[in-house]
């Protein structure tokens, strides 16, 4: 397996970070989930509105299966092997002081939550995978949300197992992904001829 090398220093975190679907099938400790959710809560959001909520299913929870069923067949067959089920859903009309009100970043913001769960994850030691391949209409009446709530994505935790539970066409993609060149995505300026 190839080891991730940025064009610039950033932080070792940054590059351990991978999205693996192999598992090692175990449970892991709650409060290790927790630690992870905590560093979520600490992300920035517009207002302070932390518009964010994780729904979980630790894999010895009685709701475990009914929350991996909300999976693709696809992300199930996988995702089966993670320690922990996380839904992410936000809040798309945040009360900040004035009444409940449209958000224009509640995506954004808890994309950021999400964001910085997974890296405290790989902190940790542990390996996360983000997924939208879900039943979205199912999963939104079987977790409960409201109308006003959206279903952001879900993702999975765990530590790295060997894949041997893999079929061959998905070990064959258990490699760290390379990324666009800086210069493709950091512009100094606007876009040079429109998009
Ligand atoms: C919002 C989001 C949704 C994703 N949905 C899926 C999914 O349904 N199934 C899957 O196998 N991977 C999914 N992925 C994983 C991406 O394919 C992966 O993050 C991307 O290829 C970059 O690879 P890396 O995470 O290993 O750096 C998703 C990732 C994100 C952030």
């Amino acid at each position: 397996m190839h080891q991730r090398r940025s064009d610039l220093p950033v932080s070792p975190t940054v590059l351990k970070r991978w999205s693996t679907r192999a598992f090692d099938g175990r449970e892991m400790p709650h409060e290790d989930l927790l630690t992870m959710l905590e560093a979520g809560r600490w992300a920035p959001s517009a207002f302070n509105a932390q518009p964010w909520t994780f729904l979980y299913a630790m894999r010895d929870d009685d709701h475990w299966a009914d929350f991996l069923s909300l999976l693709i067949p696809f992300n199930a067959m996988w995702a089966s092997t993670a320690s922990a089920l996380v839904f992410v859903v936000s809040d798309t009309m945040p009360d900040v002081g004035k009444g409940p009100a449209p958000s224009h970043s509640h995506s954004f913001d808890s994309g950021a939550a999400w964001a910085m769960v997974a890296w405290q994850a790989a902190e940790m030691g542990y390996m996360t995978h983000a997924m939208t391949g879900l039943d979205f209409e199912r999963a939104s009446v079987q977790l409960g949300l409201s109308p006003t709530v959206r279903l952001e994505a879900a993702f999975v935790v765990g530590r790295q197992g060997d894949g041997a539970q893999l079929p061959d066409y998905l070990l064959a993609r258990e490699e760290p992904s390379d990324r666009k060149p800086l210069v493709e995505i950091a512009l100094r300026g606007p876009f040079p001829n429109g998009i």
